[in-house]
């Protein structure tokens, strides 16, 4: 049985100590919940490989409470000072060379020259780096090629007994993955849009070439792609059970219904993103909306989930990269 606990100052230490001890603690980001681990820990590296059931080890995220510990494993470059000033703590990670003195066991970068680390802004999440004293190795708390959990009973629902506890910290604020950027490269790519939008990137890095999810996936006005896929972006993830079509006009009898603004006539189940077309508020219940709608449709008797267009901007581009992803099988 996985242990809950409050995210209070004795929860905190003990989830610290656990992770001390080698093993697998979730804990809320204000993207998603991942599963830490001592990233300098080959071995409780491992142990989250085999909870998620990953079928091969992609390389993982290793996450800091200050940009000063981040960049004393990964080696800045001035673009990454840049970055890290204006968006640390939140929703960026970035992939960088790995430094000298690393501490980052090779398994956490699945054996590459490079590290992607990240600093989260979310109070439970730095108060459990700042008691850790350690980089912690972070994966979402999902099993592989399932949905990113943005609550505890998410969590419970895929890890349940796989790991040794959960910090509560309730719903995660911005709901899709942080966005990650290799500037490993002569210019910086877009690996995953996420929770730091393009838009608000581009002045300090320039237009950034983006890795479609799968071939022919339509991106964002002003992306280019360069075609080439990074380690561990697997085409096909994020995935509900039931098919998912999207940028629907229409709802099929045997629908389900991912609705985002005033809902499509005929749907006999809807999930709201928002109602008001908000991205940010569609981003926070995306992945909630897919664990509900694909529970409740199959109960329901129906056999799919028509989504409806969303716009691909913004916090949209993310929406858009998992939705893709979802429906891809
Ligand atoms: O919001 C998030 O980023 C969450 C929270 C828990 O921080 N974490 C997360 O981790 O989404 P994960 O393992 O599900 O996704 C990590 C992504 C993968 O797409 C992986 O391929 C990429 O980061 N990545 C990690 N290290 C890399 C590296 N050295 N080179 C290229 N891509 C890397
Ligand atoms: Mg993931």
């Amino acid at each position: 049985m996985t242990r809950v606990l409050p995210p209070d100052a004795a929860g905190i230490a003990e989830a610290a100590r656990l992770l001390r001890a080698g093993a697998l603690v979730a804990f809320p980001t204000e993207t998603v919940y991942g599963i830490g681990a001592d990233a300098t820990n080959g071995a409780a590296v491992a142990a989250i490989f085999a909870a998620k059931g990953r079928p091969r080890f992609n390389p993982l995220i290793s996450h800091y409470a200050s940009a000063g510990a981040a960049f004393a494993d990964a080696a800045p470059t001035r673009l990454a000072e840049q970055l890290a000033g204006r968006f640390w703590p939140g929703p960026l990670t970035l992939v960088l060379a790995r430094g000298t003195g690393c501490r980052i066991a090779d398994l956490a970068s699945a054996g590459l020259p490079s590290v992607a680390v990240r600093v989260p802004a979310h109070p439970i999440a730095q108060a459990l780096l700042r008691a850790a004293a350690f980089p912690i190795a972070a994966p979402s708390a999902n099993r592989s090629g399932r949905v990113s959990p943005t609550r505890v009973a998410h969590v419970l629902e895929e890890l349940d007994g796989r790991i040794a506890a959960v910090l509560d910290g309730g719903s995660c604020p911005i709901g899709v993955e942080s966005t990650v950027l290799d500037l490993t490269g002569p210019s910086p790519r877009l690996l995953r849009p996420g929770g730091a939008v393009a838009e608000a990137l581009a002045p300090f890095t320039g237009p950034l070439a983006a890795d479609p999810p799968t071939a022919g996936a339509p991106l964002a006005p002003g992306i280019v792609a360069p075609g080439i896929v990074a380690p561990g972006m697997l085409a096909s993830h994020y995935a509900p059970r039931l098919p998912l079509r999207l940028d629907a006009s229409a709802v099929g009898a045997e629908e389900a219904l991912l609705a985002f603004g005033p809902a499509l006539a005929g749907a006999k189940l809807v999930y709201q993103l928002s109602a008001a077309r908000d991205l940010a508020a569609a981003a926070a219940r995306l992945f909630e909306g897919l664990r509900t709608l694909d529970t409740a449709a199959a109960k329901a008797g129906l056999t799919g989930i028509a989504a409806m267009p969303i716009p691909r901007e913004g916090l949209g581009l993310a929406i858009n990269d998992r939705l893709t992803r979802a429906a891809h099988r």
